[in-house]
């Protein structure tokens, strides 16, 4: 199996450079390699490439930013997107995919279900959209895994800025009525090359088998006041040195903290479809937590 890997330097690419090694011959792909808002280079290199598999964990995710470059969030999420199943199509592969939590408007009283209908409220929302329906109107054999508040020891993310910032600051004020599940890369990564291990070796009766959308994340919920307290507590129980400590973290509300980008209420993604399915178990979202304390070094925050 050749599996292309896009994004092969983000917080998933860089998993999935591991996660995936047991299913075949991965070709990881960073910006360095190709650029790709050159859609024209991306078309090439799939076909010199000619994978079995394309796993795009490359995206356009500065998501305050994006209110800005609609244009570029759309070419990279949407563009790059629609050309990578057309490529697929053509190669009779598979095409691996992450969306988001934000194709919602987050005012869902209960967590998100796959067939719940999609209401992006931000520019990024909208572009991560535009290319899950991009994939969905080529119709090549496709796995979507919506997840969501994802973080990695490598990378930039909310657990290293809070850690970051309890360091310097003499207060800290976190958002608390935002809820989701915090999903490490790790996870994601694991998950996908479990799914895909049998995705790829189900019997081809069904036209797209086990193909489809899935929501991917930890289980259970918190928000981000309370993730940003238990990251400082583990912190604290591991002997790093901070200025706020668990206790000083003031809970806001998301109104007292404007950004550019509209933020939603309810990121929580139901997984039933992705258990039944596969078959797998997904941990509470403190047990990757605590792995992430365990492996990241002072240093890196
Ligand atoms: N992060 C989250 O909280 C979150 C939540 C829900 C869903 N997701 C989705 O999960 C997936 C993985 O996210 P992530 O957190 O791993 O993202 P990430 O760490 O930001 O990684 C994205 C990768 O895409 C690459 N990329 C962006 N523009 C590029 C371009 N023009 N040419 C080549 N490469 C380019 C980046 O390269 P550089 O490093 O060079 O910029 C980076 O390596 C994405 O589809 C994202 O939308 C993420």
């Amino acid at each position: 199996m050749k599996i292309l890997l896009l994004g092969a330097d983000g917080q998933v690419g860089w998993a999935l450079q591991r996660s995936l090694l047991p299913l075949g011959d991965v070709m990881p792909s960073t910006r360095a390699d190709m650029d790709l808002t050159n859609l024209a280079l991306v078309r090439d290199a799939v076909c010199r490439h000619a994978p079995d598999i394309i796993v795009n964990a490359a995206a356009y995710t500065a998501v305050d930013k994006a209110e800005s470059e609609v244009a570029l969030a759309n070419r990279i999420n949407a563009d790059v997107v629609e050309v990578l199943a057309e490529e697929t199509q053509r190669l009779g592969g598979w095409l691996i995919h992450y969306s988001t939590d934000y194709v919602f408007n987050g005012r869902n009283p209960r967590p998100y279900v796959e067939t719940d209908a999609p209401d992006p409220l931000s520019a990024y929302g909208a572009s991560k959209l535009r290319g899950e329906e991009a994939i969905r109107k080529v119709g090549c054999r496709h796995m979507i895994f919506r997840t969501s508040w994802v973080y990695a020891v490598r990378g930039s993310n909310f657990p290293k800025t809070i850690l970051r910032l309890a360091r310097t600051r003499d207060e800290l004020r976190v958002v608390s009525d935002q809820i989701g599940a915090p999903t490490s890369a790790d996870l994601i990564a694991d998950v996908t090359a479990l799914a895909l291990a049998q995705a790829i070796r189900a019997p081809e009766g069904a036209p797209s088998g086990l193909g489809g959308t899935y929501h991917l994340a930890a289980a259970g919920q918190t928000s981000w006041h309370a993730f940003a307290c238990h990251i400082l507590r583990l912190a604290v129980g591991r002997g790093l040195s901070l200025k706020v400590g668990p206790d000083r973290v003031v809970p806001i509300a998301t109104v007292d903290y404007p950004s550019p980008a509209k933020r939603i209420a309810n990121s929580r993604l139901a997984t039933d479809k992705l258990r039944s399915t596969f078959g797998l178990s997904l941990p509470p979202w403190e047990t990757h937590a605590e792995r992430f304390m365990a492996e990241l070094s002072p240093e890196s925050v």
